[in-house]
Formats: structure tokens, sequence, C-alpha cells
């Protein structure tokens, strides 16, 4: 099959490289124009398309830049079973911030050992479940940032692989809600860790230790990167005894038999049109250098986004246009309760008018104009875009709604009785529904009659 009749990218179109089977990045003009048309024709809009080869060919670029280490792929990105099932295959762990999402993992066929479970806040009926599954599944490894967390799986009988987390003190992130190596919220204290570590391997089996500095790091932000995995290095080596210790304290302690450090995730991917992609390889060797000698150590990192991002698109019909003074408002069909990530961090995704509207020219011929393009939720905020140039959209026109495949289909809710849309699975050449679209009826079945009864 051609990577065209896969709905994948279009050789002709900008940004593709037809010499290169696996390029860096994947743009919204690449997808095939023809083949979007068809899926929003055959299953209606608002509708998510993931593209399952491009989803392998990312795993495959990160398993060649970081091919001595373990690659843990953070599932919170996009949980579908698709997509896990496509990731498992590929050779990525899972790393699963929440007793659902291993649940998951679990369902798609990820072995204990190739789980972590990352435990925030964790609620009891979380962590009984996961020390419930640690009993079945002993090389699962779980993942605490808090002494009161450790207590609490102790007091669960649970003794098995455990990996610190360290709040390094340094972070970075595409915005602020998602920094997060430097937010108290999440790791032991670095100055707190080597104790921590020691005290821990009493009552569990210290495997690893672990930081993430936040999601979505772009390439001017490498510094902090390798500010947080220097220090997870100098860490990890004190720990194992090799390096002598700087405080008394843990000077002649006995060495931890650890068998990794996890750096975290949060690799950018180019949302903007005229974005550089990130060099992984050169990130990688940024990452090896910085980290150090670990002595025989296993290096992890847990990229989400990077995975799938550049594997999705949502489409979304046009269905009102409105010319005002200031600029013209293109209703459409998607809202924030299907894309949020525009709402809540008022982030950019591209916005490609695939045309289609009766009686139109091909988008490409029709003038450019400044376009607010905005979903059918009663809140200001629900907009993709403001006052951006795009090919004047018109009523019944398809857009394509670019690098959706990240935290995209996974924070939609229901918000405004929206139920969620449908998501359809490319994989060589086929299309197939992997979720169908919500009904409401889907919506109101959790619910039972008031205590009143019917009134
Ligand atoms: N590891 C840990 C411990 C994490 O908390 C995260 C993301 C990752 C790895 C993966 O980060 P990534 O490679 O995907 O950047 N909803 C936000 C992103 C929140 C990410 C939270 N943690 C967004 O849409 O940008």
């Amino acid at each position: 099959m051609t990577a065209t009749e896969g709905g994948g990218p279009d050789a002709n179109a900008s940004g593709g490289d037809e010499s290169d089977a696996n390029p860096t990045v994947r743009r919204t003009d690449d997808w095939d124009a023809g083949r979007l048309h068809d899926l929003a024709d055959e299953h209606d809009t608002p509708l998510y398309v993931q593209d399952l080869d491009r989803v392998r060919e990312n795993c495959e670029r990160l398993l060649a830049a970081f091919p001595d280490a373990d690659v843990r792929y953070a599932v919170k990105a996009h949980t579908g079973r698709a997509v896990l099932e496509t990731v498992r295959d590929a050779g990525l762990d899972a790393e699963c911030a929440s007793a659902g999402e291993l649940d998951r993992a679990l369902a798609a066929g990820f072995d204990g050992d190739r789980l972590h479970y990352t435990a925030v806040n964790p609620p009891a009926r979380d962590l009984d479940y996961v020390v419930d599954v640690a009993e079945s599944e002993p090389a699962l490894t779980v993942t605490a940032g808090a002494v009161d967390t450790l207590d609490r799986l102790a007091e669960r009988g649970y003794d098995g692989r455990l990996c610190l987390r360290v709040n390094p003190g340094v972070g970075a992130g595409h915005h602020e809600k998602v920094t997060t190596g430097s937010a108290p919220k999440f790791g032991v204290p670095y100055g707190r860790a080597v104790r921590v570590a020691r005290e821990s391997a009493e009552r569990f089996d210290v495997v690893g230790v672990h930081a993430h500095a936040g999601s979505g790091i772009d390439p001017d932000q490498l510094d902090s990167h390798r500010e947080l995995v220097s220090r997870m290095g100098d860490l990890a080596r004190e720990l194992i005894g090799v390096e002598p210790a700087d405080d008394a304290g843990s000077r002649g302690a006995d060495p931890l038999d650890l068998e990794y450090v996890d750096v975290g995730g949060g690799f950018g991917v180019p949302y903007r049109e005229d974005d550089e992609p990130l060099d992984l390889p050169a990130v990688a060797e940024a990452t090896r250098d910085a980290v150090g000698d670990l002595g025989g150590l296993t290096l992890a990192v847990e990229p989400g986004r990077y995975v799938v991002a550049d594997a999705g698109v949502l489409l979304t019909r046009v269905n009102t246009v409105k010319p005002t003074p200031a600029e013209t408002v293109v209703g459409v069909d998607a809202g924030m309760t299907d894309l949020l990530r525009p709402a809540m961090y008022d982030a950019y995704h591209p916005i490609r008018n695939l045309g289609g509207a009766d009686g139109e020219p091909a988008p490409a011929d029709r003038g450019v104009e400044p376009a607010t393009v905005a979903g059918p939720i009663c809140e200001t905020g629900d907009a993709f875009c403001t006052g951006r140039a795009m090919a004047r959209p018109a009523r019944g026109d398809l857009l394509a709604v670019g690098v959706a495949g990240a935290y995209g289909y996974e924070m939609a809710n229901q918000y405004n009785s929206r139920p969620r849309p449908a998501e359809v699975a490319l994989a060589d050449g086929e299309a197939s529904v992997v979720r169908r679209r919500e009904l409401v009826a889907d919506l109101t079945t959790v619910e039972r009659e008031s205590p009143g009864g019917k009134r």
C-alpha cells in the first residue's frame, strides 16, 4: 500500500519528504485530503483520525535515538486500545498515571515487567488496585513521590519494586500548567532524596529514581532538561556508591542496587507550521552526556506526546459563518469538549481548510482572511483560534485541526451534554472505527432516580 492510501502523508504536499521513509514530522498539510473527506462523509464529524502507522514510525524513531535506553510510553497522551497495542508491538513499555490507565495497559497486553505506575496523590482505590495487580504481576514497578505515599503502599503490604520520584527543582514545558519539575506537587525534594531512597530500601525493592521536567519541552528549553538530567545522574551515582557522598548522612551507607534512572518525557513536537521538529538524536546525545556515566544503570525516558501527536487530526465541519466588523467567526461542530488544549493552555493547533462547501472554489483559490474558529459550547474560550489567517471558510467546509493525536481525545469531556466524538484508526491502508461516537444516552446511563422518585 502507499502511504496516501493509508490516509498518511501525501507525497505531493508541502512538508513531506518522499526520500525519507520515516520523516521527523508529519505536518497537517501532509494528510491526504481526499481520504479525510471520505472518512468525514462516512463517519460524520467531529471525528478523530489516528494513524497507527505513524504511531509506529514515531516509536521506531525514539528507539533508534535511544538504543540503550528503556523507552516508556506515557499512556496518558492517548490510551485508546489500538494505540496501546501498536506501542506494545513496537517494543515500548507503558507508564501509567492511574489505576484506570494501568488497567487499560494490562488489557492491551503489556506484561508486568513493561508496566510502570506513577502514583501522584493516588486515591486509596487506585493503590488497592495496583497492590492487587502487583501480586500477580510482581515485575511491575510503582513510582512514588511522597513519603506518605510510601507509607500507604507499605500499609497495604506492598514490598515490591519501587522507583522514587524526585523533585529536581528545575522544570520546563509549553505552559506553566504542565511544568512539573519545579512544582512541589511532584516528587520528594531533591535534598531529601538520598535519605528517603535509603530508608525506602528497608521496605521496598528500590530499583530506580525518576524525575520529569514537564511536557512539551521546546528546543530552546533544552538547558533545563539537561540540568534535570545531570542532577538525576548525580543522585543515582551517589545512591549506588559510585561517587563519594557529599553529606555525612550518606557516607558509608550501603549502596543501593538500582537498575535505572528515569528522566521523564516531555519531548516537544512542532505544532506551528514553521516550527522546526525536535532533533531527537541530538536530544538523546545531550541526555546521555548530561546524565554522565551511570555505572551500568539503564537510562529511561517517558515520552507521551512525541509518540502520538502528529499521528492524529480532528475533523470538524463548518456550520455557521458570521462576518463581523472585527473578524469572521467560523462556527464548527467540534469544540473545547472535543479538543481542550486551546481553551486550557492557549495551545496552537494548525487548522487546514479541506474545502467541500457546495458551490465554492477549492480553498487555495479563495482569499485569505482572519478567522476565529469557534465551537458550539456556550463559553467565550471555546475557540480553536482567534483572528488566524486562513483560506476563507464557507458553510459545509471540512477543517482538519492538526497535531491532535496527543491529549486530544484523551482530554475530551461531555460538558454541555456533548457526547464525545468517534475515532477512526488507520493501519495498513485500512480504516476502522475504534471508538464509536457517544450518544446522549451514554451520558445519562449513569443517572439514577432522585430520592424523591418521579414527581
Ligand atoms: N512522564 C510523566 C511523569 C508525566 O507526568 C508526563 C506528562 C509524561 C511523562 C509525558 O509527557 P509528554 O512526553 O507527553 O510531554 N495535557 C497536557 C500535557 C500534560 C502532561 C502531563 N504529564 C497537554 O495537552 O499539553
